[in-house]
């Protein structure tokens, strides 16, 4: 199997992130920070240095705000519904996932909140003037999209985020497309929620929040944190305040591992990818009777390429890659608003990671090819 689909999870794994979850699973028992002994201790270390790991990497000022989650959806979910009130208005990009617009919109439907969702310009980029006319005194939150995943357009965060401070409105990015592959301090959000298990290269059931200075979500969950047990009440400082219950010791061991082979390899990787990216771009285009949606090459992007085959729906299409050996994602990727904005009902997704080569590549593009021939004939 060609696998393709490093947008929804990257794949393979680093050997030594396979170790490192395998080397939690048979040598680490205890659970950290309930216990003193070796193991919990041991634990608590991993736990530790990954945390020291995110905050240098998303450049937080220290490492207990950054927040272990679930997944981007759990630590975007703990930003949103931990941070906003009642009359609070919200902006976001076109290029919001639903894991951004479905608190939005209960909240919204709910007459709670007011949410604004912002155009881009013909090439799919918000402009910060469009951010600065859109602002209001109800607006407490922007939510930005970092790099959308049909498109892998990257928008102008760090401007954008410079004009949501002119206005003392915090910004918290959406980076489940450019963790692992952008650099994210450069940006200066006030919150960055990340996946773990696509470009940071870590394990599923991993992400992280992390936290700019005065950003201080209400949790979500409470219980056990294994700190200030003799209260009934949850303890307010970071990270216990967000991180009840046994953390996923195996998967964050991983994650450490994840960041520090991206640490290491961010541009080496980043450039590959992109040349892998062009690669595949310009072959689409060249191939009759397909239609891609990354708009003009030269846009900054990240290795994600969605097109159609013309006259087919793009699960039958991805169902025929499978077919043939090729994994990809069709369908609307949980993004529906970025589909109705191409006027697409579908398309289907190719997304590159560090271990595809240009053989992957253009094995897909000789079957694109066929694929689209044979709709023609
Ligand atoms: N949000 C992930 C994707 O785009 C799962 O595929």
């Amino acid at each position: 199997m060609i696998y393709l689909d490093n947008a929804a999870t990257s794949f393979p794994k680093p050997p030594e992130v396979i170790r490192a979850v395998k080397g939690v699973m048979e040598k680490i028992g205890g659970n950290p920070g309930r216990a003193g002994h070796a193991g919990a201790l041991a634990g608590g270390r991993i736990l530790e240095a990954c945390r020291e790991a995110a905050a240098a990497y998303a450049g937080v000022s220290a490492p207990e705000r950054v927040i272990f989650c679930l997944n981007c959806t759990d630590a975007l979910n703990m930003a949103i519904r931990g941070t906003l009130h009642a009359g609070d208005e919200v902006l976001v990009s076109h290029a919001e996932h639903n894991a951004v617009m479905r608190p939005l919109m209960g909240y919204h439907d709910a007459g709670k909140i007011n949410v604004r969702i912002l155009p881009p310009d013909e090439r799919g980029l918000l402009s910060p003037a469009t951010v600065r006319a859109a602002v209001t005194p109800q607006t407490a939150l922007m939510v930005l999209c970092h790099a959308s995943n049909v498109t892998g357009i990257i928008q102008p965060a760090r401007e954008i985020t410079r004009t949501c401070h002119e206005f003392g409105i915090p910004l918290l990015l959406d980076a489940a497309q450019t963790a692992g592959t952008e650099d994210l301090a450069a940006v200066g959000a006030d919150m960055i929620a990340m996946p773990g298990h696509k470009g940071l290269m870590g394990p599923m059931g991993t992400g992280l929040l992390c936290l700019g200075e005065g950003m201080l979500p209400r949790p979500l969950r409470e219980g056990g944190t294994g700190s200030a047990s003799d209260s009934l009440r949850q303890p307010s400082l970071l990270p216990d305040r967000l991180e009840s219950g046994t953390h996923n010791l195996p998967g964050i061991a991983g994650l450490l591992q994840g960041l520090k082979f991206t640490g290491w390899h961010r541009a080496a990787m980043t450039e590959y990818e992109q040349a892998l990216t062009l690669r595949l771009l310009r072959g689409l285009r060249r191939i009759p009777g397909v239609d891609d949606y990354s708009g003009p090459s030269d846009l900054p992007r990240t290795a994600v390429v969605s097109f159609n085959v013309r006259g087919l729906d793009s699960g039958e299409t991805a169902d025929e890659l499978n077919r043939r050996g090729i994994a990809v994602r069709g369908g609307l990727h949980c993004a529906p608003s970025i589909h109705a904005w191409l006027g697409t009902s579908g398309a289907v997704r190719a997304s590159l990671g560090p271990y595809n080569t240009e053989q992957d590549v253009d094995a897909l593009l000789n079957a694109v090819e066929d694929i689209s021939k044979s709709r023609r004939t």
